[in-house]
């Protein structure tokens, strides 16, 4: 989709599809005011007699209006004005670019910019309209002998109400299309089946975006390489698996050499049996978005390359495959990290937390400013947070509250769990320096109580996104979500300021 954002003082184009705003109570926007008067009162008429409600995301094509010399004019509800929130905007701008396209019509002129969305700027509904329109018509239908429909709506032009603020408008348009392309790309790689996605397919994928940007650089490392780093916390996850692990370092240059950069890890592990420890058969159905942090981590690094981001960034995918079998690890083996530190295995499904710490270990040589990490890792997160907010846990809390905010602004947005050190009591082990799970109790904060140990000479958050990544609600509805790449590149872009 082509996107642009322009003032039009009376819209002309005759082909163009308007979408307009109106609200519960029936008050129309100011565009569709005038269409309104033009159309000698057209748009009240339908109003006042109950054809159009203006309930949020409703919708009502009028085709060639009488006395007006457009093909179609999209009526679009945004609900009562009072509860205009930045999660109503996003439904009204999705359903009326869901509508637009169905009314078949290539080109489209947005003028929910005109509406007030409670505390939020101009550009940020420039912003939130571009990644919202390209969330809305997302599909992946790759596998699919039947395709689903060509999408019509090639062009959408937003209306700028306010030509003074056009230069925020267009680089709010052009941050919004570059998060969109990463948001794709992240979507892309996580839908994929494993049998397609392993983690060479992800080694090979990180290397095609190196190529097509002179701004990243890639190494990646083999399982040789990462027997001698000492790396057997990642190579004992990997060990039952016929797929070989890989460790992928990829670097963004956007300023001088010697600017520490922000530090990425992505978990990679491209499909999750739980090992040993097996599943239960239902619980492994969504399994394959267990590399949706590496996938985040392409697509952040593919989102700031095109916007030539003035910062550096390193981008780290620890990828491996979880398999039960005679080679794999067992319960109760004793692994030695990268970090010289000892852990004894309790579950072969706390497989994540194993490979992360190595690659932390790792990621030590870049002496980064900050370090986050993005993981599906614990389904406890889904008990706590739903599908909702991103789980937050760090040891630095102008970090945690940097995050937080980008959270808000983007409206992909986490909520702050507490790392204190009495949790750290739960992952005790008899035999090791610690265990690689903390029983029941608080999960999600244990399994961040154990990344702790291999962050400690670093600012760290660590992301747990087994609930917004994707939505894994039985078989029917998995998809993945792109989160949290919107979240990170406005953390990114607000570093920048
Ligand atoms: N990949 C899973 C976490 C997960 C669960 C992601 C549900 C998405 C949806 C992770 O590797 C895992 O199995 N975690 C265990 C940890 C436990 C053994 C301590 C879990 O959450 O049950
Ligand atoms: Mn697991
Ligand atoms: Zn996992």
């Amino acid at each position: 989709m082509k996107f642009s954002v322009k003032a039009i003082q009376q819209p002309k184009q005759q082909k163009s599809c308007l979408i307009l705003g109106i609200y519960e109570n029936g008050e129309l926007t100011q565009t569709a005011k005038e269409i309104d008067k033009i159309s000698h009162t057209y748009i009240t008429k339908l109003i006042k007699q109950g054809a159009f409600d203006g309930k949020l995301g409703s919708s009502l094509p009028l085709y060639h209006l009488a006395h007006t010399p457009f093909e179609v004019i999209l009526l679009v509800g945004l609900g009562k004005a009072d509860k205009l929130t930045a999660a109503n905007f996003r439904k009204a701008v999705i359903a009326s670019v869901k509508a637009a396209n169905a009314a078949k019509h290539p080109s489209a002129i947005c003028y929910l910019t005109e509406a007030n969305v409670k505390d939020q700027s101009l550009s940020w509904k420039v912003k939130q309209i571009v990644e919202a329109s390209s969330d809305a018509l997302y599909r992946f239908d790759l596998f699919k002998s039947q395709k689903e429909p060509v999408i019509k709506l090639n062009e959408l032009i937003i209306h700028n109400p306010d030509p003074k603020q056009q230069k925020a408008c267009e680089l709010a348009l052009k941050q919004g299309e570059a998060i969109s392309d990463g948001v794709v790309l992240t979507k892309n790689l996580a839908n994929l089946p494993s049998n397609v996605c392993t983690p060479t397919f992800i080694a090979e994928q990180a290397k095609d975006l190196a190529k097509s940007h002179s701004s990243l650089s890639i190494k990646v490392l083999e399982e040789k390489d990462m027997q001698k780093l000492g790396m057997g916390a990642l190579l004992g996850v990997s060990q039952g698996s016929a797929e070989d692990a890989k460790l992928i370092a990829l670097e963004y240059k956007g300023a001088a050499k010697n600017q520490a950069p922000v530090a990425f890890i992505g978990k990679g592990v491209t499909f999750d049996t739980g090992g040993n420890s097996l599943k239960p058969a239902d619980s492994m159905v969504g399994m394959k978005y267990d590399m949706c942090g590496a996938a985040t981590v392409l697509g952040v690094m593919k989102a700031a390359a095109e916007l030539k981001l003035p910062i550096n960034i390193v981008g780290i995918i620890p990828a491996v495959e979880n398999m039960p079998g005679g080679t794999a690890y067992k319960p109760e083996d004793i692994l030695t990290s990268m970090s010289g530190q000892t852990i004894e295995v309790i579950s072969t499904d706390a497989e994540g937390r194993l490979i992360l710490a190595d690659a932390l270990t790792y990621c030590e040589r870049y002496k980064p400013d900050v370090v986050i990490d993005i993981a599906t890792l614990t389904g406890a997160v889904v008990i706590a947070l739903g599908f909702y907010a991103t789980g937050l846990l760090s040891n630095d809390d102008g970090l945690a509250n940097d995050l937080l905010q980008a959270g808000q602004k983007s409206f992909d947005r986490a909520w702050q769990l507490p790392l204190w050190d009495e949790y750290q009591e739960q992952i005790k082990s008899p035999f090791a320096d610690m265990a690689n799970t903390g029983g029941r109790s608080a999960g999600t904060i244990t399994a961040a109580c154990f990344l702790s140990r291999f962050a400690k000479k670093f600012r760290w958050a660590h992301l747990d996104v087994a609930g917004t990544a994707a939505m894994m609600m039985g078989t029917q509805d998995r998809m993945a979500t792109g989160r949290p790449v919107p979240m990170l590149m406005q953390y990114l872009i607000d570093r920048c300021l």
